[in-house]
């Protein structure tokens, strides 16, 4: 694909505080902007000249970005060593214990709990804390449902602390205000593979008496001061399901350092079994959120990768944001200086679409794609989808909270924060940092590309 671009003119230079985006209007902050990023190395894009691939012309780039999951001879062996043991349950198999083993080891943690899901990892939390009916918990809008699912499936309130649009996070100053004496926990999401503002979640919740469950599902190895994410509240938990940085397909982990929780949810994800136990001796109600052995068995071949595939990434989005840092209109998400490692599972910037001639995001997002770059709007309006007036409706629900207690929740279901994001933000994935430079170089110049012929395209 390097050689693609290059026969076709692509260009780059290092000049500082030059954007080449014809159509951007005046430089002024980008320049400035630019002029920083030239001072670490990065470069300005220049674009192919001929017509945009969504108004027939031929595409940046025709190549696909790095398949997804990689794999080879070791999750193979692994695999088929799972399969002839015929051990193919964790009761009677060893490896996903050795999984908890070794990631409860590289993370720094005292113990860990390996699940069927990453949203069954969040279900042994919440019901490890009692979190139950009549309870609030306290949640970011922008994230996935799983997080909400969580505090629902317990017949308790989601609480939405809206969103910071310029790190995409939980707006952690914004918590505090949300607080009542039926807060049970802050459930920050670090979402994209960045970290929430753990200083300030954490300390409200020292000074409030509230636990915090983490929600690292997409954010394996990011680091909040040089400490691993996940680690910091009184549980983490993470997802392994087929997109994630660490992938079986599905899977999730629990981590903590408070023993007596991480027993909590070992027994909770047993059928409320005693510890480590096959027996039938029930200590308390549970579910099967059990991990099979083959999943164990491709997460050990998978952690062999994990590493330099993050470190990959992080070079690649370095570049990406130096780059994407010139144009004007876009804007990539900013990390919290605490935020000492991302682990870009998703790479994200806001989309200004005065700085393109007006061209709205869904078409920009068009014509994208057809340059042959993948990209996504992320998230909606999480809070205003049904299932969550759906959920206030139900039987349970009516009968555990009063026709006011709903009615003021209705009323405090507003992030307009939130909402504004969901319609500015662009996401990619993180299987395209695991690309080359060039790479990174062709999604800047398809991006200045439909920036120079905006007009055309509003137009078209
Ligand atoms: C932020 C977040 N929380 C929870 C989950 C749930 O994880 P799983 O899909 O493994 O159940 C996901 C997965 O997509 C997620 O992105």
């Amino acid at each position: 694909m390097s050689d693609q671009i290059s026969r076709r003119g692509f260009l780059q230079t290092t000049m500082a505080g030059m954007v080449t985006a014809g159509a951007a209007g005046g430089l002024g902050e980008a320049a400035t902007e630019s002029a920083g990023a030239a001072a670490t190395g990065g470069g300005v894009v220049a674009a192919e000249s001929g017509k945009l691939a969504v108004l027939g012309g031929s595409p940046t780039r025709t190549a696909p970005f790095p398949s997804w999951p990689l794999l080879g001879d070791v999750e193979e062996k692994n695999l088929l060593e799972a399969l002839r043991s015929r051990r193919w349950n964790r009761m009677e198999g060893g490896i996903v214990a050795r999984f908890e083993k070794v990631w409860a080891e590289k993370l720094g943690v005292r113990d860990c709990l390996a699940t069927s899901s990453g949203t069954s990892a969040l279900a042994c939390s919440v019901n490890a804390l009692e979190i139950g009916p009549g309870d609030e918990v306290i949640v970011p809008p922008y994230t996935f449902v799983a997080t909400i699912n969580a505090v629902l499936m317990q017949h308790a309130l989601p609480v939405f602390v809206d969103t910071d649009r310029e790190t995409m996070q939980i707006d952690a100053k914004k918590i505090e205000a949300a607080i009542t004496p039926r807060t049970r926990a802050i459930l920050p999401v670090h979402l994209g593979g960045s970290a929430a503002d753990l200083d300030t979640i954490l300390e409200i919740s020292r000074r409030k008496r509230v636990p915090v469950i983490e929600d690292a599902c997409q954010s394996h190895l990011a680091e909040w001061r040089g400490r691993p994410v996940g680690t910091y509240g009184d549980l983490g938990c993470f997802s392994l399901q087929a997109s994630k940085n660490l992938n079986s397909g599905e899977g999730g982990v629990v981590v903590g350092n408070d023993q007596k929780l991480i027993d909590i949810c070992r027994s909770f994800h047993n059928q409320g079994r005693g510890q480590a136990d096959t027996s039938f001796a029930y200590v308390r109600n549970g579910d099967n959120r059990r991990m099979t052995e083959f999943q164990g068995a491709i997460l050990m071949a998978q952690l062999t990768r994990l590493d330099e595939q993050a470190r990959l990434r992080d070079a690649n989005a370095a570049h990406l944001t130096s780059l994407l840092r010139q144009i004007p209109g876009i804007t990539p998400a900013k990390m919290y200086d605490g935020c000492t490692r991302n682990a870009w599972h998703l790479y994200m910037f806001r989309y200004d679409p005065t700085r393109f001639k007006g061209l709205p995001r869904a078409r920009f997002l068009q014509a994208l794609k057809a340059e042959g770059i993948p990209c996504g709007g992320g998230y909606s309006p999480l809070y205003r989808e049904p299932f969550l007036e759906n959920t206030l409706n139900s039987r349970a629900y009516k009968y555990v909270y009063t026709a006011r207690q709903l009615a003021d929740y209705r009323e405090r279901l507003q992030c307009p924060e939130n909402d504004r994001l969901c319609s500015e933000a662009v996401w990619f994935t993180q299987t395209m940092l695991l690309g080359t430079r060039q790479d990174m170089e062709q999604i800047a110049a398809a991006i200045v590309r439909i920036q120079q012929q905006a007009e055309d395209l509003i137009k078209g």
